[in-house]
């Protein structure tokens, strides 16, 4: 257990924000599985005040299990602030600011991790929205902008004397994207020079990962990305290897198939069928990744037009 302020987590395991992943039923999952706290696709400031009715159906966390931290991008004080205070109504239990997006079309409009070329802004940026919501607002962040940056120990100071009441750090440099590895020694920096808990980010593969990287820099949570995509079954082993020194099995080709189900079937009710069987292609070869004949069922699942049809692409032995 630890908290973000007031916000109370049941255990150190946070599931990352990934756009295009990250939706109500994937957060559903990510929680039935044991993470502590789940967290948006990040959301623009913009779409939130237009009042667009895509951007509201993604800050819509009615229904989940709490803590949902929800995230928001944008580069201008005053219209980021305005968005965390309609997300804030919406339910946000934490609003999280972005600025770590490396990709292009973000940059372009000085968001995401272009902030972290320009720190006075960045500073703004916080200040504005802790002064506009009661909900703790935390930083999502890359190390800089360039290989070796260390801008993450700057900002995250700024973001301390801002009110900020937690710093995540992915330790990628902007300019590395996704390449490379994650540098958890510049986690341990941030974590010694910071007074709010830190949660570190990169490179979490498995349970182990997860208890070496909460020892080997004394963080205070950690966040896990791209290896629960098709496996949040890694948020139960990391919570119960971390939480209690348990070691649990991974889990059964059956167990797979029916969470991929159970998946599809949040995001048909949530979504609609066509939407969601279009958005659950890649979530269903994900969960079969490493079967036999997984380069086959691939091919099934990529033109599976129905629920049914899917859930025949990946061999269900039962009928659901
Ligand atoms: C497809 C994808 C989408 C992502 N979208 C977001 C996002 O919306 N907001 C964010 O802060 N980070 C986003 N990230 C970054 C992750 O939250 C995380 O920082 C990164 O993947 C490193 O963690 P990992 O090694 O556990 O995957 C995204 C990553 C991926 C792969």
């Amino acid at each position: 257990m630890f908290s973000i302020g007031t916000v109370s987590i049941s255990n150190r395991i946070i599931a990352a924000p990934m756009a295009g992943i990250t939706d109500k039923a994937n957060r559903i999952i990510a929680r039935s599985f044991g993470c502590g706290m789940t967290c948006s696709e990040m959301i623009s400031d913009m779409g939130l005040i237009y009042g667009q009715k895509k951007t509201q159906h993604i800050a819509d966390t009615s229904g989940e299990s709490k803590p949902v931290s929800i995230q928001i991008f944008g580069s201008d004080p005053e219209k980021i602030a305005q968005g965390a205070v309609i997300v804030e109504e919406m339910g946000a239990d934490i609003i999280d600011i972005n600025m770590g997006c490396p990709t292009p079309k973000i940059i372009k409009n000085g968001e995401g991790s272009a902030l972290m070329l320009d720190l006075p802004r960045s500073r703004d940026i916080i200040r504005s929205i802790v002064k506009a919501v009661r909900v703790p607002v935390t930083v999502k962040m890359r190390r800089g902008w360039e290989d070796g940056s260390t801008t993450c120990l700057e900002l995250a100071a700024i973001a301390e004397q801002e009110g900020a009441k937690a710093v995540t750090l992915h330790a990628r440099s902007r300019m590395q994207f996704y390449s490379g590895q994650a540098d958890w020694a510049l986690i341990k920096e941030l974590k010694k020079n910071s007074s709010i808990p830190v949660i570190g980010n990169g490179d979490i593969w498995s349970a182990d990962d997860a208890v070496r990287m909460l020892e080997e820099t004394g963080c205070d949570a950690v966040m896990i990305g791209r290896a629960a995509m098709g496996n949040p079954f890694i948020f139960r082993e990391a919570a119960e290897l971390v939480e209690k020194g348990n070691r649990i099995q991974p889990p059964t080709f059956d167990e797979r198939i029916h969470t991929a189900i159970r998946h599809l079937d949040l995001a048909c009710s949530f979504k609609g069928e066509a939407v969601a069987v279009r958005e659950m292609r890649k979530h269903f070869s994900w969960y079969i990744k490493g079967r036999s004949g997984a380069a086959k069922i691939r091919l099934l699942i990529n033109t599976a037009q129905s629920r049914d049809q899917l859930i025949q692409a990946i061999g269900a032995r039962h009928k659901y």
